[in-house]
């Protein structure tokens, strides 16, 4: 059984690749901070699929939830094939508005987090390479077209992301070929909930395809890096549609 870790995986995005992973017959760690329940109902439904797995809490904004974290993978497993950086959060603050605590926050959780993490688990991501034959362990990166264009209202956000995808590249060039580093970058997948009706219908007629992605397309994508994907490295993948090929 191939194991994986999926932050944030107590609902929508994070529920959807940690759940897709069962169906391939993952055993899956389901990270999440507060959404206990959330947490407990991915996970049953990766068991129904036909995986397993465990969950665990962990606040990743803070370096001692990112060493529990740690700790806790290393205690259930000594090899990870699949590391998926999910969690993440999207508020919308105005420039002038933008406190230290905001800042640190989003660079915590987006810059330092995927680090930390990254680096606590390099080991037993090695040492699922070498049971494969050097075939690599991968991690994958939810990153956001925003990486690159900044989104209105949400600079911190933009900027920690902009980090988090150097990151991904840095883990590339270092890491390879005992570990692949992918970034997946989702325009208009899952809607914030306090968009209203409006903010999604003038969102959605700027996506060439017209219509918003689901978390099923991003899960499949996850799957298909860690089944099929074994000469990708360093390349952060758009699911949106074509929205970041149009201006
Ligand atoms: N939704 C989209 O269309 C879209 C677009 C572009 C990029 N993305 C990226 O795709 C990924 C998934 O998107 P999403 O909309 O499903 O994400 P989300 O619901 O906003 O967040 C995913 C999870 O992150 C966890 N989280 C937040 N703060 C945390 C902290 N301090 N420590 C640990 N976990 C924390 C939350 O866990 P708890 O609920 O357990 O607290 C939450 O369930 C994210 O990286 C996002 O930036 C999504």
């Amino acid at each position: 059984m191939k194991t994986a870790l999926v932050t944030g995986a107590g609902g929508r995005i994070g529920r959807a690749i940690a759940v897709e992973l069962g169906r391939a017959g993952w055993r899956v760690g389901v990270h999440y901070r507060s959404s206990e329940d959330g947490a407990s109902d991915t996970l049953a439904a990766i068991q129904d699929a036909g995986g397993d797995g465990w969950t665990v809490q962990a606040d990743l904004a803070t370096v001692a939830g990112c060493t529990d974290l740690v700790q806790d993978t290393l205690a259930r497993t000594a090899s990870l094939d699949l590391l998926v950086h999910n969690a993440s959060r999207f508020p919308e603050v105005r420039f002038e508005d933008i406190t230290l605590a905001h800042w640190d926050g989003m660079m915590a959780l987006h810059a330092r987090a995927p680090f930390l993490v990254s680096q606590g688990l390099l080991g037993c991501l090695r040492a699922a390479s070498d049971a494969r034959g050097g075939e690599g362990a991968l991690v994958v990166h939810l990153l956001d077209i925003g990486a690159e264009r900044p989104l209105n209202r949400h600079a911190a956000y933009s900027v920690s992301k902009a980090a988090w995808k150097m990151l991904m590249k840095a883990m590339a060039v270092e890491l390879a070929p005992a570990i692949r580093s992918v970034g997946i970058s989702p325009g208009q997948v899952m809607w914030p909930e306090e968009y209203d009706a409006s903010t999604r219908d003038a969102l959605s007629r700027r996506i060439p395809m017209k219509r918003v992605g689901s978390p099923a397309d991003v899960a499949h994508l996850v799957r298909f890096l860690a089944e099929h994907g074994g000469y990708l490295n360093g390349v952060d993948l758009p699911v949106d549609g074509g929205r970041s090929s149009t201006y």
